[in-house]
């Protein structure tokens, strides 16, 4: 068959027209991942171009970036970038070419962590309600404060200015990080909201918080400019955010305008963005973890949707996009062990590569989920420095590598940024 012929018949291939009329030149997105790249004091390093401009050269449709801070007072991970002004604007702008060169479109994932930062990295972390975490994890994460409603106001503002910034840089959208058990995700829980005022009490209160941050972005970058969500199904915490408030939440983006949703779900607490928490019975048939509840939100919304989420094959994600449930896919770690990976899925073949438990074969560092996040920051920082990432790199090698090069202090802060 002609290439041209080949490339008409793979539903990857097809373009998708936004709401607000801006088209993705297809239908493969690469999803968030957290690069560690940022400098010591969390600005944009020359490194991130180069990054994004090795995925770009694939031919993918869109590209979020690893999350963004809104305020460099409440960071997630050390290397995150943190976006306050316009201070890093040569190198946003350098950025965001890199990427759109080839005709893909980057858009910038903004985050506060809120409660869910590790000990050490922040003065103090603001959440919706003083709720401790889990007993297990208090020797990493500190109880936080209860943000005050003028704080919570200046976090609303933030991301709009964070957005109106990566706008006027070149990027092409800007995503709310609304998943995984951050400050957006802590909000719209009833768990770790507990307040009495405005921004909590009923579930319609808890989604203030969501709704006046899309609007804040909105007002700030305009109606053409798109805004997406990463949301999840669920969190899959007893008393937490359930499918059916994710549903009520969706319909109330759909109806603000919001251009794009991808779908994830899991936190800290209960890992199921990575496969690691309580993925629906039917996954291990269809490769990906959240599209039984992507099909009941295609019933619901007429928002395109993006599912992000052990999606491996060229067959697991043809049959996803033919099923309807979903207009986009997402992909984060195959892209880390093969950056070229859209390419080969546009041409209706599978990467060569393939995404592998990482472990080291220590119990104590296997059982804290320690290697992947440190195994897979290698690999990004092997494709910003122009070299290949290694896929079969040892776990153990990396593991030691990564305490060798930053001390056990460094690896132990980052082994819990499982998002
Ligand atoms: C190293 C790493 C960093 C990540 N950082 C982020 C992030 O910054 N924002 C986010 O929304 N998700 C983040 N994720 C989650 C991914 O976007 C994705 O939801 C998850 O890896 C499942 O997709 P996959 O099976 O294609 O890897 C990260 C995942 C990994 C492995």
């Amino acid at each position: 068959m002609a290439d041209s012929a080949a490339l008409s018949e793979n539903l990857l291939a097809q373009p998708l027209r936004l709401p607000n009329g801006s088209v993705l030149r297809n239908r493969i997105a690469k999803s968030a991942m957290s690069e560690a790249l940022g400098s010591y004091d969390n600005h944009v390093t020359p490194l991130l171009p180069r990054l994004y401009e090795r995925w770009a050269e694939s031919g993918i449709g869109l590209l979020i970036t690893g999350n963004v801070m809104i305020d460099r007072r409440a960071l997630g991970e050390p290397g995150n970038v943190a976006l306050e002004d316009e201070a890093d604007l040569p190198l946003l702008q350098e950025w965001a070419r890199s990427a759109t060169a080839h005709g893909t479109q980057i858009w910038m994932q903004l985050n506060h962590p809120g409660k869910q930062s590790p000990k050490g990295l922040n003065h103090y972390n603001l959440a919706p309600s003083a709720i401790p975490f889990r007993q297990d994890m208090t020797a990493f994460f500190d109880t936080p404060r209860e943000a005050t409603p003028g704080q919570i106001e200046d976090i609303v503002a933030r991301f709009g200015r964070a957005a109106a910034i990566a706008r006027k840089a070149g990027f092409s959208g800007v995503q709310i990080h609304g998943a995984h058990g951050y400050l957006v995700s802590q909000f719209l829980s009833p768990h770790h909201n507990q307040r009495n005022d405005e921004w909590g009490g009923s579930a319609e209160k808890r989604r203030r918080f969501l709704l006046a941050v899309y609007a804040e972005i909105r007002r700030q970058v305009g109606a053409e400019f798109p805004v997406g969500i990463k949301l999840n199904s669920a969190d899959f915490l007893r008393g937490g955010f359930t499918e059916e408030e994710s549903m009520e939440t969706i319909r109330a983006l759909a109806k603000a305008g919001i251009d794009l949703v991808e779908i994830s779900g899991g936190t800290y607490e209960s890992p199921a963005m990575t496969g690691l928490g309580k993925p629906a019975a039917s996954t291990a048939a269809r490769e990906a973890y959240f599209l039984e509840f992507a099909e009941k939100v295609r019933g619901a919304v007429s928002t395109p949707l993006m599912v992000t989420g052990g999606f491996r094959s060229y067959a697991g994600m043809k049959g996803a996009l033919r099923s309807g449930a979903l207009d986009v896919v997402g992909l984060s770690r195959l892209l880390a062990v093969d950056p070229d990976a859209s390419a080969a899925l546009l041409r209706g073949a599978d990467s060569p590569c393939q995404v592998r438990p990482i472990t080291t074969g220590i119990k104590l560092v296997d059982r804290m989920a320690l290697m992947e996040v440190a195994w897979y920051a290698r690999q990004l920082k092997r494709i910003a420095t122009g070299r290949e990432p290694r896929p079969k790199e040892s776990g153990l090698l990396a593991f030691l590598g990564t305490v060798a090069h930053s001390g056990w202090g460094t690896f132990r802060t980052r082994r819990l940024r499982a998002s």
